[in-house]
């Protein structure tokens, strides 16, 4: 069996959801339940043997020793984290707790693990962590697209604490020999990805006749990969990376900001179309993130020679996907957007000039 962290989340539920799908090896889940993690977006999987969720902290380190010693599995993949840069931006100390300081227990609970394990074992066992491919930093318009060779130049409270977290996993493998592989991922986007980050947050906004808050001049760019192809990405490393290796996963699919924007409009003006007119109405340009990353892109060119990985969904097909989902799931959007959400919104986009969605 495997351990997963912050499986409750984005992609972490999307990768409890594809497994299971695909193969039958039992998994535990362990997620604290933060504002984003929701129970909800496992139901299908509730009363499946092969699933145990244990809502718990990566940072408490006697409840994940004992995970360990009582559940025994043959890895962990580790996605809990604090994972949206606007929220670092207002209150980073707890992306300092559970990115760092929780990724850090999580590492010296397995290497107790895996000391006591026999030698075939411990050859086996696998620590994947996933990783973004924001602790690169920003390039220019011209300049190549990420390497796992590219220097680390995090500059978000975000980037910096996920850049700080897989320093600890590099040096796990060197001085420990703890078989750690990470894997940094591009933006990603698909079904139950929480409303505050770009693509959820323009589908909901739209139907709702709320603004489209575009930050700065919308040129920021984007490599967007859908969460499906995130997953298969993670388990081509988890069963064929070598340890101590890092890979790239992206989806050769680079966008501004904008342009994301107006074809999530076509696609609602086409799906669910406005008797107001068409969405693209609704774009606002608000007031620019302080330290805005201009451009993100991945090459994905290791992943793909080495675990013969590639992405199945091109922008196109997965965008449409995922308007559909959003459209098919307005329950499942309800309930994530109460109290706390609204709070958020608030805090967010008030000094944008937006305040919580009236124009
Ligand atoms: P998310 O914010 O949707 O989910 C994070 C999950 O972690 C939630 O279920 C939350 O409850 C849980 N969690 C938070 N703090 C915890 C703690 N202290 N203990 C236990 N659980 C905790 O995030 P996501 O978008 O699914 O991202 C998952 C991982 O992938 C993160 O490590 C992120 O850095 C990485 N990543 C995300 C993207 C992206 O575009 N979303 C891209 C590349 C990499
Ligand atoms: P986001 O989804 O927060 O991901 P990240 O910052 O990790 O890349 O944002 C994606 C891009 O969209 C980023 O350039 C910021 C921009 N953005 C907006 O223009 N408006 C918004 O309301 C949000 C949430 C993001």
């Amino acid at each position: 069996m495997i351990l997963v962290t912050g499986s409750a989340g984005f992609i972490g539920a999307n990768f409890v959801l594809d497994w299971f799908a695909s193969c039958s090896e039992a998994i535990v889940s362990l997620d604290a339940l933060t504002y984003a993690g929701n129970r909800e977006n496992l139901a299908s999987v509730a009363g499946d043997s092969r699933h145990t969720f244990v809502q718990g902290d990566i940072c408490d380190a006697p409840l994940v020793q004992a995970l360990l010693e009582q559940h025994r599995p043959r890895a962990i993949v580790h996605f809990a984290a604090e994972s949206h840069v606007d929220r670092s931006i207002h209150g980073p100390a707890e992306f300092l707790r559970t990115n760092v300081q929780g990724t850090f227990t999580l590492l010296e609970s397995a290497r107790a693990y895996h000391a006591k394990l026999s030698a075939d074992e411990r050859s086996a066992f696998r620590f994947l962590h996933v990783s973004t491919d924001e602790v690169y930093g920003s390039l220019g318009p011209d300049d190549a697209p990420f390497e796992e060779t590219t220097p680390y130049a995090p500059n978000s409270p975000y980037s910096a604490s996920k850049a700080a977290s897989d320093h600890f996993v590099r040096a796990y493998f060197h001085t420990y020999g703890l078989p750690v592989i990470t894997t940094n991922c591009s933006n990603n986007y698909g079904p139950y990805q929480f409303p505050e980050k770009l693509i959820p947050l323009m589908i909901l906004n739209a139907l709702s006749g709320k603004p489209l808050p575009v930050y700065g001049d919308g040129l920021n760019v984007r490599d967007w990969l859908y969460v499906g192809d995130h997953c298969a990405g993670i388990r081509a490393a988890l069963e064929g990376g070598v340890p101590g290796e890092t890979y790239n996963i992206g989806g050769l699919n680079e966008k501004k900001n904008i342009e994301i924007v107006r074809e999530i409009c076509a696609l609602l003006d086409e799906l669910k179309p406005s008797p107001d007119g068409p969405y693209e109405r609704l774009i606002t340009y608000v007031k620019d993130r302080p330290g805005h990353d201009r451009r993100y892109a991945i090459n994905p060119a290791k992943i793909m020679r080495e675990l013969g990985w590639k992405p199945r969904e091109t922008f196109e097909t997965g965008i449409r996907k995922t308007v559909q989902w959003y459209l098919d799931h307005t329950a499942w959007a309800e309930n994530v957007t109460s109290g706390a959400y609204r709070n958020w919104i608030d805090t967010n986009y008030t000094e944008r000039g937006t305040g919580s969605g009236e124009r």
